[in-house]
């Protein structure tokens, strides 16, 4: 099948109060539209037009990445007139589908019944039954009957108070055949209470015109929700939020509550796995079999393998850590951190661009930055690796067995051979030997009898 994915967004959206289209706001951390165009793309559609409104430059940057015609609708006369904007690059063999923007959360599957149905005949459309209807376009049906042949679209301002009572509404979403649409916006005119091009008027047209309209319903409404102000985005934020917790918890994670997860990328966690409350992932985090997250964690496009352990309030992006390694609580991993099996990094270790070997640790205290660091090596507390001289960065190499006694300062480049100790609150400016020690303190002196100085009057 030939689709082409139609996606309004010109809106003007003034119940944001913002600077910004509405359309940008993020859900998920990835703005409302990309949803769309994500499910547009995964529906297999050949071509996505994006129509949008004035000050959509800031859009169009944001969006960049998109693979969409850009369609400009200068004056906002209504969904037909959107739909219009696009019309020309819709080719007469294509299905049409029509989808909003601001509504972000509309399922693939839902979308593909719709786009099937097309095939046998000229327009399907997708409507949902609400306990308050109000606002919304009613569907009016033969005889008010619910299985009865659809006959047309009434917007609520445009609508008696018997077809006002219908529980039945448009979400606006359709599908249609290229040809037919191409045929249709023409015939569309503006004579109703807002003057506005109204595309639900295509309805009553292909009544006219002897067509069947097909309709599918969906039964969770969030799927055909549109977001108008900030708080109706976060609580389809949390549905969202739900949704994913839910398939976690499904694929055999416990959650200690599903509540309290954030997922704004995606998540795979194997079995067994634990992650406590407060956690965020962003981007792509990979998590093995039986792993402990613990509260407040911070995770970002990392892979952590099975058995290991993060304890509470680490902050982790562009990371690896193998088997049976324990990190936090309060660790920062930058981009480029790697723990090898089994080892250890603790409280307030900074690592970035650097490479901790088998049964190694860090456990308190430390900035380990452009290093590789070997096997069964102990950093003691407070060690700073000084990678950088103000213009440029170094590489720090500390071999298997190597013992940094506490505070320690390795001015990079620098190398520390194998099973070498350095003393407590060296500086190491040289290369280290192996299985030597080195130490760069000076005696210690006692001055007897010293006074400390005093405040001047
Ligand atoms: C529309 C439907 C209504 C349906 C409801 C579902 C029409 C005439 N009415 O009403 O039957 O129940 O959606 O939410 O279609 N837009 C443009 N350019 C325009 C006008 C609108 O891009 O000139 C975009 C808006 O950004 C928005 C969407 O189309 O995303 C819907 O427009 P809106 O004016 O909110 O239509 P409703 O009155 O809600
Ligand atoms: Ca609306």
């Amino acid at each position: 099948m030939n689709l082409s994915v139609i996606i309004l967004a010109a809106g003007a959206g003034t119940r944001m109060r913002s600077s910004k289209s509405k359309v940008l706001h993020e859900l998920a951390g990835i703005p409302m539209v990309e949803h769309v165009y994500n499910t547009s793309n995964s529906l297999g559609a050949n071509k996505i037009l994006m129509v949008y409104g004035h000050g959509g430059d800031a859009l169009i940057n944001r969006c960049e990445h998109f693979n969409v015609d850009w369609k400009l609708q200068e004056k906002q006369l209504g969904t037909a007139h959107a739909v219009q904007q696009a019309s020309t690059t819709i080719d007469d063999d294509s299905v049409a589908l029509i989808l909003y923007g601001d509504v972000p959360l509309t399922k693939m599957e839902t979308l593909e019944t719709l786009v099937n149905d097309v095939s046998h005949n000229n327009i399907s459309l997708l409507t949902v039954t609400l306990d308050d209807p109000t606002g919304y376009g009613r569907i009016v049906r033969e005889n008010n009957s619910t299985s009865n042949k659809v006959l047309s679209i009434v917007e609520h301002k445009d609508a008696s108070d018997e077809i006002k009572k219908i529980k039945e509404v448009n979400t606006g979403i359709l599908a249609i055949k290229g040809s037919y649409l191409n045929e249709c916006l023409n015939r569309i005119g503006n004579n109703n209470s807002q003057g506005e091009y109204y595309l639900t008027d295509i309805i009553e047209l292909a009544v006219n015109d002897g067509n069947k309209i097909f309709t599918t319903q969906v039964t969770n409404a969030y799927e055909v929700e549109g977001v108008n102000d900030r708080k109706q985005l976060a609580r389809l934020e949390r549905i969202y939020q739900q949704g994913m917790a839910d398939i976690i918890m499904n694929n055999g994670v416990s959650l200690a509550d599903p509540k309290r997860i954030d997922i704004r990328g995606e998540l795979s966690v194997g079995i067994d796995s634990f992650i406590d409350i407060n956690c965020l992932f962003e981007g792509k985090v990979s998590i093995g079999s039986n792993v402990t997250i613990g509260a407040g964690c911070i995770i970002k496009n990392t892979t952590i393998a099975d058995n290991s352990v993060i304890k509470a309030y680490s902050v982790i992006e562009d990371s690896i850590i193998d088997e049976h390694c324990e990190v936090g609580p309060f660790t920062r991993l930058r981009p480029g951190a790697h723990l090898k099996n089994n080892s250890r990094v603790g409280n307030f270790v900074e690592m970035k661009n650097t490479k901790l070997g088998e049964n190694s640790k860090a456990s308190h205290l430390s900035y380990l930055g452009d290093s590789d660091i070997g096997k069964n090596v102990n950093i003691g507390a407070g060690t700073i690796t000084c990678n950088y001289d103000g213009a440029n960065k170094f590489k720090t190499i500390i071999k298997d067995g190597a013992f940094i006694g506490s505070d320690t300062q390795l001015i990079a480049p620098v190398t520390v051979g194998t099973n070498a100790t350095i003393g407590a609150g060296t500086t190491v400016t040289k290369d280290v030997e192996d299985n030597t020690l080195s130490l760069s303190r000076s005696s210690q002196r006692t001055i007897k009898g010293w006074q400390r100085p005093t405040k001047k009057q």
